[in-house]
Formats: C-alpha cells, structure tokens, sequence
C-alpha cells in the first residue's frame, strides 16, 4: 500500500519584514543577510496570528468535507507551543469542524516534529487504511531584537494530509535516523527567546546529515543520482546549501546540476518567510513541487529532517501521476503578493508586544489581519479563536 502525502497547504502571516531593511538598521552589509545567510524576507506575526491560527489556516486551505469525515487524528508539531498542558491540535480540531471521533495531540522535538508526526501518520493510515492524518507543522522563530540569529526569525505553517494512494508523494520505507543529546539550541520553559549556539548548531546540523546519508545509501542500496532533488530543513537557506554542498561531489555534471537547480527552486518560499521551524522542510518540498516544472512522477525526492537538541533523518518520497494538479500555486502566489511590507521600526514595536501574561483580558482588532482564522483576544487565561469563514459550514 502507498502511504504518502495527500495535500498539502501552506500559510504566512500577511506582513514581513525585508533583510535589507533590517541589515541596514543593524549597520551590516545587506549581502551578508541575503547572501551569505540567505534570506530575502522575514514573516513577522502580528498578534492576531499565532501557532494555533497559522497551522489552522493552513489546514483551512486543504481540508474539504470528505477529509473531514477521514480525518481520525490530528498531530501537531511545534516548538512554540501555547500551553503547557492543552494540545494546539484541539483547537485546530474545532475550527476545521472535524469529526469528534480524532484523537488530537501535539508533539516536540525542536525543528524535527512534523517528521515524527508523520512517520507516525504512516504507521496510523498502515493499520487503519480508509482514515486520514492531518499533520501539522506551525511556528513562531524568535531569537531577540539585535541578536544573531535575528536574521534567521520567521513565522508560518505548513499542512499536511496523510493517507493512503497519496496525490502528491508516495513516502518510502526506507527512513536513517539518528538522536544525540547536544545543546545546540533550546528554549528553557520560562524563556520567550531560544538560546543557540549558532556556529555549533551549524557543525552537527552536517555532520547528522553526513551520518544519516552515509547509513541511508548502504541501507536502501541507493546514490546521489536516484534522486532528482533533495529538501533540508532550512533554519536559513544557506544551511541546506552548504549541506547539499558536502555531496555534490558524488555526482557527475548532470547530477550535480540537476541538484543545484532543484535546491534553488526548493529554497524560494523559505528565502521568503524566514525560519518556520517544524514546517520549514515542508515549505522547501512545497516550494520545489511549486516553482519547478521539470520533476516527473516517478520521481524521487530526499528529505533531510533535523531538529535541534537533537535528531536528525533522512528519508525519501516518490512524485505521484497528476501531483502538480494537486498544488495551490495560484492561492500561494497571491499570498505572497498580497503580503504588506513592515519598516524596522514597526517590526520592533510588534516584536515587543505580546498578550498579557498577569491573566486580564485583551480584544484584538480581528479586521486588521485577512487571514479568515485568527485569535480575537485572551479573556479568563483563555485565548479566543474566531474562523471568520465558517458561516455556513
Ligand atoms: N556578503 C556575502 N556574504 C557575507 C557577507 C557579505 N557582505 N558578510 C558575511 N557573509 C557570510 C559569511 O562569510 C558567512 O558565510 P559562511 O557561513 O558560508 O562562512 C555568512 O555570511 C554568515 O556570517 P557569520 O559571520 O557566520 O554570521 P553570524 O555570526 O551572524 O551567524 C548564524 C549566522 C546563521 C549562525 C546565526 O544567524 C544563527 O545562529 N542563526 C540561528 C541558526 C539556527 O536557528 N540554528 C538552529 C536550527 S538548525
């Protein structure tokens, strides 16, 4: 049985903030954020956005009436998460209106999550053929104002529905994964920034990569040249050049050209939003089926999973017959351009908010932000959810 990835959604908060810009306000030169990190563009949630609302709208996009009576079971992956004890997955289960009959949970492991929700998808859809996963990866990047990794901050979401006789990829059963205790990056429970140690997380970020590809060829009897591109979870997109960088070289010409161009097309929507954490190797494969007119079903696609702290692993998919029909290219496109440009100023004043913290009430000015799911206030230490597209459901 094919077990893979059905649909795919994808949502960005509607403002972002331009690396120039912020190189500028910083005194650094621009091409050191653009070029030798790799971003053009951050998405920067206002308070209206939040994990919950970002993976719901995401989800929002894809999920029609017959998911909803398939969908047994909603697994959401961030590292931001809103409650120490609540799942984010129960709310993104009453907005969508699923079916009560869903288990709903939410799981962490830094950037890596959505790949164990996934995986575990899969075993969920082999036992339980006609059901369908709603895997969600949503996230807010945040490192501090004038801080390193600053560059490197984003907002967003990626939805995924997994089911047997995919539309989209077929994934394989052919997963290297690898766990090591290392404090590369982590975020203590009373903290609201993450701590990282930029240079270090870089270091094992490759070496996971180089361990589990080594392992995943001898395993799985396969070369650089089965496949026709590879995705990496992209903290910022030079991370996942360097990587592919490291074998390229077990490649002939073709190959290697072949791969550079599917790295570069795989890159886009990251270089434009920034670090989505859970979702951002997702966001690569969405990018790549997307912007690239030259992948065939049939073909092979690497993935290269890595959350910090840390587990790392590789593993492939398969194009589906007809997949690019399945895609939202045009509600992506639109949502790029209908984005609204923030100065640094404005980006700073929006960083600094936050909901209250002390238990008093707040309402939030809903018609502000276009997204149709958003958070309208806190009141009684409860966040207050509205899905302004639901009449009529
Ligand atoms: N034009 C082009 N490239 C330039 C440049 C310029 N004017 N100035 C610097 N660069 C290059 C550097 O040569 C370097 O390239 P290299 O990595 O290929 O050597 C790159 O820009 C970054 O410069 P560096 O001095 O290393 O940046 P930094 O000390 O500010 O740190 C990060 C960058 C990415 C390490 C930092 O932003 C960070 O820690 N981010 C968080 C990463 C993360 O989330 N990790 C955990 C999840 S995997």
């Amino acid at each position: 049985m094919k077990i893979g990835i059905d649909k795919v959604g994808f949502f960005a908060p509607h403002l972002y903030l331009d690396m120039t810009e912020l190189a500028e306000a910083r005194e650094v030169d621009p091409g050191k954020f653009t070029i030798g990190i790799g971003q053009e563009k951050m998405a920067v949630a206002p308070l209206t956005q939040d994990p919950v609302t970002m993976a719901a709208n995401a989800a929002w996009e894809i999920v029609d009436d017959v998911d909803r009576d398939a969908i047994d079971f909603v697994i959401f992956a961030t590292e931001s998460g809103i409650d120490h004890s609540k799942s984010a997955a129960i709310y993104v289960h009453q907005l969508l209106g699923l079916k009560p009959g869903a288990r709903c949970i939410e799981v962490k492991q830094a950037c890596y999550g959505a790949t164990a929700a996934i995986q575990m998808a899969k075993g969920h859809v082999a036992l339980h053929p006609d059901r369908k996963v709603l895997v969600l990866g949503s996230d807010i990047a945040r490192y501090g104002l004038n801080t390193g990794g600053e560059v490197t901050q984003g907002a967003g979401a990626v939805a995924l529905l997994i089911g047997q006789d995919p539309k989209i990829m077929a994934l394989e059963d052919d997963s290297v994964y690898l766990t090591d205790d290392i404090m590369d990056f982590w975020r203590p429970v009373y903290s609201e920034m993450a701590f990282v140690d930029g240079k270090f997380s870089n270091e094992q970020y490759l070496s996971f990569f180089s361990r589990v590809w080594e392992q995943y060829k001898v395993q799985n009897n396969l070369t650089l040249k089965d496949f026709a591109a590879i995705c990496f979870h992209l903290p910022y997109t030079k991370m996942g050049l360097k990587a592919l960088r490291t074998v390229l070289e077990e490649g002939d010409e073709v190959v290697q050209e072949r791969l550079q161009a599917n790295f570069q097309k795989g890159q886009i929507y990251n270089r434009n939003v920034g670090n989505i954490y859970t979702g951002s190797l997702y966001l690569s494969v969405l990018s790549l089926l997307e912007q690239q007119d030259d992948l065939s079903a049939g073909d092979r696609i690497g993935l290269f999973s890595y959350g910090s702290g840390a587990v790392g692993e590789f593993f492939s998919g398969i194009l589906q017959p007809g997949y690019k029909t399945h895609l939202h290219v045009s509600a992506h496109d639109a949502l790029f351009a209908a984005r609204q440009a923030l100065t640094v100023a404005e980006y700073e004043e929006i960083f600094q908010s936050g909901l209250p913290t002390d238990g008093s009430a707040m309402e939030l000015n809903i018609d502000l932000d276009p997204a149709p799911i958003v958070l309208a206030g806190v009141e009684d230490h409860m966040r207050k959810y509205v899905n302004k597209a639901s009449e009529g459901m």
